[in-house]
């Protein structure tokens, strides 16, 4: 039976179902499978053609012990999870016609138009199935930089094993996605805003981080999270690559690129075990905004937190990248110690630099950029004009970082991730196209409806959020569960 240990090496070894339903492993560290599956070109050609759901299927069962969930379990999990997208085939790829070779890979097409909906439609789902089984309460609790929140709020909503408690930095995020979370009704949906948020969403990790290391209280509530720091994430967003290479090439076994935007490294963590798996990618991209710690990682072999910067993508406004922390592990030949050495010495310091050989080790295979606001908005209007086709400004940066790379890339396929719907970003869009009435594209029913709902959300200041939320988290406990 496949077992999942902690990149920081505490704690024994668990199995697929603890390790999703923990979130984190016991000492902190991120859960990481003892062995990855490995693909052949066979099993690829074997693969090509099918829908992204059988292809779920067939990628999850290398994960996933029958035993653990059976296969109709799995297939009916599946079939719940994406019933909701409003494209029948899940992730539609986009042939660019003004770039050659260029494909955008849209994954916004869930409820709640992100690239979070892909992972969290499972995970969510998973949970539930496990809550149900085991006829348990899971409070999840997840920080937002805009995305995360309403896909987890939107998939555990009215689901009676679940209360779901989502902080979102206010003013860091977009009026629509705020909104995406507070006009949800169900009673076991708590958004929290949080004002004075110095660095946007960051700051909530470092409370989420003091609850889970609250024992008490993290066994009163049964909490957990499904925030990328969770395996089931990780693992349901590499069938998202697998699905994208075998639509576009001709010739299985072909290389491609890809290129991703990425804030907590969540996303391409999982393009990084796709590969490490046996996919045939050339490069991956890590498209940085201006909060460019992955570029750092990947051009200089730095580590390092600086100033937050707002930028226009404010969804990637993150300054660290934690699931870095999970690839490195598999790249440097699991080596448990010298992880958490390195993030002790990135605690204390707020930096790490890595030797020739670890830099060697973990960036072969990858290339990063980092876009500005104007690179963004530009290429946001001169695809517009090109073609009639909206990105969002994420979609965006993936695009500039590629383009700034070309001369490296070589002519192999490039797939671009669009990872949000325009309608969450209006303003960007304006600027971008240099307009005051936003075109059709940039509208979105789900957005538009959300406009006439009530809202439903506790505020608070950053400075009583530890405090504040541990009351509001116990009294709700109490009041509906606990007595
Ligand atoms: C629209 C969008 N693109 C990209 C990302 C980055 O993904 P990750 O944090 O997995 O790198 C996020 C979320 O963080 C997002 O909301």
């Amino acid at each position: 039976m496949m077992q999942f240990v902690s990149n920081t090496g505490g704690g024994k070894p668990v199995d697929f179902e603890t390790a999703i339903l923990d979130g984190f492993a016991i000492d902190g560290g991120l859960y990481v499978p003892e062995t990855l599956p490995n693909i052949t070109t066979k099993q690829l050609k074997k693969w090509k053609g099918l829908s992204y759901i059988e292809l779920a299927f067939e990628v999850l069962s290398l994960f996933i012990e029958r035993s653990v969930v059976s296969e109709l379990d799995l297939k009916n999990i599946l079939l719940t999870a994406y019933a909701p997208f409003e494209n029948k085939e899940i992730i539609p790829i986009y042939p660019l016609q003004s770039k050659k070779k260029t494909y955008i890979m849209e994954l916004f097409h869930g409820p709640t138009l992100s690239f979070k909906d892909v992972g969290l439609a499972f995970l969510v789902n998973l949970v539930n199935f496990f809550l149900e089984r085991k006829k348990k309460h899971l409070t999840i609790i997840v920080a937002t930089s805009g995305d995360t929140g309403p896909a987890a709020a939107y998939y555990a909503a009215g689901k009676s094993n679940l209360d779901a408690w989502v902080l979102y930095p206010k003013g860091w995020i977009t009026e629509e996605q705020e909104r995406q979370m507070t006009t949800l009704q169900h009673a076991n949906i708590h958004p929290v805003g949080v004002s004075n948020c110095k660095e946007g969403s960051d700051d909530l990790d470092v409370i989420i981080a003091k609850l889970y290391a609250n024992q008490s209280f993290k066994e009163k509530l049964n909490l957990s999270s499904v925030n990328s720091i969770n395996w089931g994430r990780v693992m349901m967003q590499t069938v998202h690559y697998f699905y994208g290479y075998l639509q576009v090439v001709d010739t299985v076994g072909e290389q491609i690129n890809m290129s991703v935007p990425s804030g907590a490294f969540g996303n391409l963590c999982a393009g990084g075990l796709a590969r490490e798996m046996g996919l045939p990618i050339k490069y991956l991209i890590a498209a940085n905004n201006k909060n460019a710690c992955l570029h750092r990682i990947f051009s200089e072999g730095r580590f390092s937190k600086e100033e937050i910067v707002e930028t226009v993508s404010s969804a990637i406004d993150i300054l660290i990248p934690s699931n870095f922390w999970r690839f490195l592990y598999f790249r440097i030949g699991r080596d448990a110690e010298k992880i958490k050495k390195w993030i002790n010495e990135f605690e204390s310091t707020g930096q790490v630099t890595f030797d020739k050989e670890t830099f060697n080790l973990y960036s072969k295979g990858f290339l990063s950029n980092s876009a500005s606001d104007q690179e963004t908005l530009e290429v946001i209007n001169e695809i517009y004009k090109n073609e009639n086709y909206l990105l969002d400004p994420h979609g965006a940066v993936s695009l500039v970082a590629a383009d700034k790379l070309k001369n490296t890339l070589g002519n192999e396929k490039l797939i671009c991730f669009a990872t949000a719907h325009p309608s969450k970003f209006p303003e960007v869009v304006k600027q971008a196209l240099h307009t005051a009435v936003l075109p059709k594209a940039a509208k979105h029913s789900n957005i538009e409806n959300a406009k006439q709902l009530c809202e439903k959300v506790y505020l608070c200041d950053y400075k009583y959020l530890e405090k504040a939320l541990i009351h509001a988290m116990e009294t709700n406990w109490d009041l509906t569960k606990g007595k």
